[in-house]
């Protein structure tokens, strides 16, 4: 007998340090097939390829090429590619990470034609319907078939829906098994060609600080007015310590039709790889971010973060973790950074599980059920 093959969905990425040790996993597991999908929906060279080749993520087996395009271009585009591609290759199992289109896609797909889902980060809710993300979290978790949980907020959130506690699986966080990996080969790495070492050594000469700064979430960056207002008081801010901003495409977009100037004291970039941005906020004195892993991988490093929303759907981070849920004031988001900075980071405790083993974990779970 053949061994189950797994498809592997990998879209934008945020996913693509979540497939990077589940393809680890896999691979030292050795007992299911597997192939890796990438829908395309990220496609810049910085946003997606540099993560393949510094994760060590094999090229994919199958492109599409789903970029672009307003939420339901893209998820229909994604839809039809994947729907074709099951129809000529048919895996035992599709394993979908996080919160992307490309997630909601394939298992929407998968399920109609019959075939289980995996969902990875499975359980997350912010609560908040304007964040696409949550969303694609509701539709995604009311069709899958494993529910692999990051937290106990998750658990607790499939039970409410009424999902069977024979699905839902806690096991920690690839997400953190990856930011550990990395983390031990930079300490092995030579990190003086990164774009961010420079700038890096430039602001720690003397001792000094700084601060790093990503913001992509629609409701923080389409709206030039709310960008705005996140500037003004990113300057302030940067008055008291110089911040390093790789800037995302869609955030870039708004900056530039808008006009908007951040002054001196913050430093724009392009998005950044993997290890060159780890690089920079692994020492970083404060985090300011929108962003939904960055959140958890600054918990796993002991990096203080603030999170500019005003929800979160990962809240052991912050009962546990470094972070702080600032919101958007200007007010708020000044306050909260000076008292991070005048404190000095907090001592965190991991959570629970995020020990590096998760994926170890999902592979037994599903080589277990499908062998
Ligand atoms: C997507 C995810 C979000 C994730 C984020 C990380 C959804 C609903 N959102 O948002 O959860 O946190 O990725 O980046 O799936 N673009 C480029 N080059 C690229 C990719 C995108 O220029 O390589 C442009 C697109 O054309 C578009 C904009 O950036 O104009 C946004 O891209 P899109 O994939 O729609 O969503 P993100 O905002 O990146």
């Amino acid at each position: 007998m053949t061994a189950p093959c797994l498809h592997l969905i990998a879209g934008a990425r945020p996913n693509f340090m979540k497939i990077a040790p589940i393809v680890r996993a896999l691979q030292a597991d050795g007992r299911l097939r597997w192939k890796l999908v990438h829908t395309g929906q990220h496609y810049d060279r910085n946003m997606s390829d540099v993560f393949f080749e510094e994760l060590g993520i094999p090229a994919p087996d199958v492109h599409f090429n789903c970029g672009g395009g307003s939420h339901a271009v893209q998820t229909a585009r994604i839809m039809e590619a994947f729907e074709q591609h099951i129809a000529n290759d048919r895996p035992d199992a599709v394993v979908v990470v996080g919160d992307v289109n490309s997630t909601l896609a394939c298992t929407i797909v998968a399920k109609k034609a019959g075939i289980p889902v995996a969902h990875v980060e499975a359980g997350l809710r912010s609560g908040d319907m304007a964040m696409p993300e949550e969303i694609n979290r509701i539709v995604t978790d009311s069709l899958s078939d494993w529910f692999f949980v990051t937290e106990p907020s998750g658990v607790d959130n499939l039970r409410r829906e009424g999902q069977a506690e024979a699905k839902i699986h806690h096991v920690g966080h690839v997400m953190v098994d990856n930011v550990m990996y990395q983390a031990e080969l930079l300490g092995r790495s030579d990190t003086t060609g990164f774009p961010t070492d420079a700038v890096k050594r430039e602001l720690q000469a003397n001792g000094g600080r700084y601060g790093v700064v990503t913001l992509h979430r629609p409701s923080n960056v389409d709206d030039a007015a709310n960008l705005a207002a996140i500037a003004g008081a990113l300057k302030t801010v940067a008055a008291d310590v110089p911040l390093v901003f790789p800037v995302h495409p869609r955030t870039r977009g708004t900056l530039q039709k808008a006009g908007l100037d951040l002054g001196p004291r913050i430093h724009l970039m392009d998005p950044q790889p993997y290890m060159s941005f780890l690089h920079l906020w692994k020492d970083a004195a404060v985090v300011l971010t929108d962003s939904g892993g960055l959140q958890e991988e600054t918990t796993a490093l002991g990096v203080p973060c603030l999170t500019l929303r005003e929800n979160t759907e990962r809240p052991i981070t912050i009962e546990e973790g470094t972070n702080h849920l600032v919101g958007t004031d200007p007010a708020a988001i000044v306050a909260a950074a000076r008292q991070v900075l005048g404190a000095g980071a907090p001592p965190a405790r991991k959570p629970a599980l995020w020990d590096g083993q998760a994926a170890g974990r999902i592979v037994a779970v599903m080589a277990g059920d499908l062998l």
